[in-house]
């Protein structure tokens, strides 16, 4: 057993180039220099900073453990210097997930999104950390399931001792800020019952159940709901630890050979395929999407970041590549109409309070409703 370390996945949007597309070079150089002069100083231990679509991702290990204000505070400022960038290239929606000037010692709830996990290093720690963009938190969950509870997809559940007991997972409701923990085999009716609902219930974190050992974290901000109103979609991260006792990274990576269907895309309020691409693909065009994920491996020695291996590329994903495609053609043909477009009461944007107010002196009452009324009165006995 090593020294505890802490793996911080923090993002934010901070602007892009031409649209909600990617972030320009200069905003990343901004936060490469605030990061490795945090590294000089011994603040972090070792960094990594890459983009998915118009999201930069920091990708930082420390000793401070989750929560920590010196690291909050680090990720606060470098995103507030790629605000800075942006500002002066007039680039689109500059400091989007800043939602407030005032930085108090953690950024949850201020608009970046976290995932941290801290671990006591194994002989050899292989780790996953995934990176989505035009999505939401909820999309992790049908691959989550799938890696932790589905002996389909995870041989290691039925063929590993160590895996064999099963998986806890917290699955957090982000409308009651309250999370429930639920045991797998078990209890697998009732996480799917709850996780079924991708944008209310999150899986959070998943440990192993023989021993407690936290496996993966999910960022669970909902930009929506902290601001209240539409400021951007809340594009999730993730971090999955692998191997040894754990699902092994080819398990992890199984799960996302099915392009299933998120809520986000164009104005976050139309369901698409999530298309896992490697990290040169991790920029959105086609009606600003479709959703991706990438999927970066690597092992933490002593803290140090070895890698990234950009999971994802590889012709082994091409066909789910081509199917999300398909899906892609398939759903926009339905245009503004729903299971594309989002049900109103979860649409980012929506002009149709304003519809139903301009055009309330309009509706009549229908004849036939007054007869059916009539009727199901008489039926009913009243
Ligand atoms: C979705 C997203 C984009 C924008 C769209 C319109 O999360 O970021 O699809 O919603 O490009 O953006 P605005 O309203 O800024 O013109
Ligand atoms: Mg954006
Ligand atoms: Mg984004």
């Amino acid at each position: 057993m090593g020294m505890k370390i802490t793996l911080s996945v923090i993002k934010a949007d901070l602007g892009s180039i031409a649209g909600h597309h990617m972030p320009h070079p200069d905003q990343l150089a901004a936060v490469t220099k605030m990061l490795a002069e945090a590294k000089q100083k011994g603040l972090i231990v070792d960094f990594y900073v890459t983009h998915v679509g118009d999201d930069i991702q920091l990708i930082m290990t420390h000793t401070k453990g989750p929560d920590h204000p010196d690291i909050h505070g680090l990720a606060w400022d470098a995103f507030k210097a790629a605000t800075k960038v942006a500002r002066e290239l007039k680039l689109y929606a500059a400091g989007q997930d800043l939602l407030s000037e005032a930085f108090s010692g953690n950024v949850k709830g201020l608009g970046p999104g976290v995932a941290e996990l801290e671990m006591e290093e194994r002989e050899a720690e292989p780790v996953i950390t995934f990176h989505a963009d035009k999505t939401e938190p909820g999309a992790f969950n049908l691959p989550l399931f799938r890696v932790f509870a589905d002996p389909f997809n995870t041989a290691g559940l039925v063929i590993d001792p160590k895996m064999h007991d099963g998986f806890v997972f917290e699955v957090y409701d982000v409308f009651e800020g309250r999370s429930v923990l639920l045991k797998s085999p078990e209890e697998m009716y009732d996480i799917l019952a709850l996780i079924g609902t991708p944008g209310r219930y999150i899986v959070r974190r998943v440990y192993r159940k023989s021993d407690n050992l936290l496996a993966a974290v999910v960022s669970v901000e909902r930009l929506n709901l902290i601001a209240g109103r539409y400021v951007g979609k809340d594009d999730p991260v993730a971090i999955v630890r692998t191997q040894h006792g754990l699902p092994a990274v080819g398990e992890v990576l199984e799960a996302f050979s099915f392009p299933h269907l998120v809520a986000g895309w164009m104005r976050g309020s139309h369901h698409g395929p999530l298309m896992p691409v490697p990290m040169r693909y991790a920029r959105v065009t086609r009606f600003d999407g479709p959703p991706r994920v990438i999927a970066l491996g690597w092992n933490i020695s002593n803290g140090k970041l070895i890698g990234p291996a950009d999971l994802f590329d590889d012709v082994a994903f091409d066909e789910t590549r081509r199917l999300a495609q398909f899906i892609t053609e398939y759903m926009r043909r339905h245009g503004p109409f729903m299971p594309h477009r989002l049900g109103p009461e979860e649409m980012e944007y929506t002009t149709l309070p304003l519809v139903l107010e301009k055009l309330k002196d309009r509706f009549v009452k229908s004849e036939e409703a007054k007869i059916v009324k009539k009727h199901s009165d008489m039926l009913s006995g009243s």
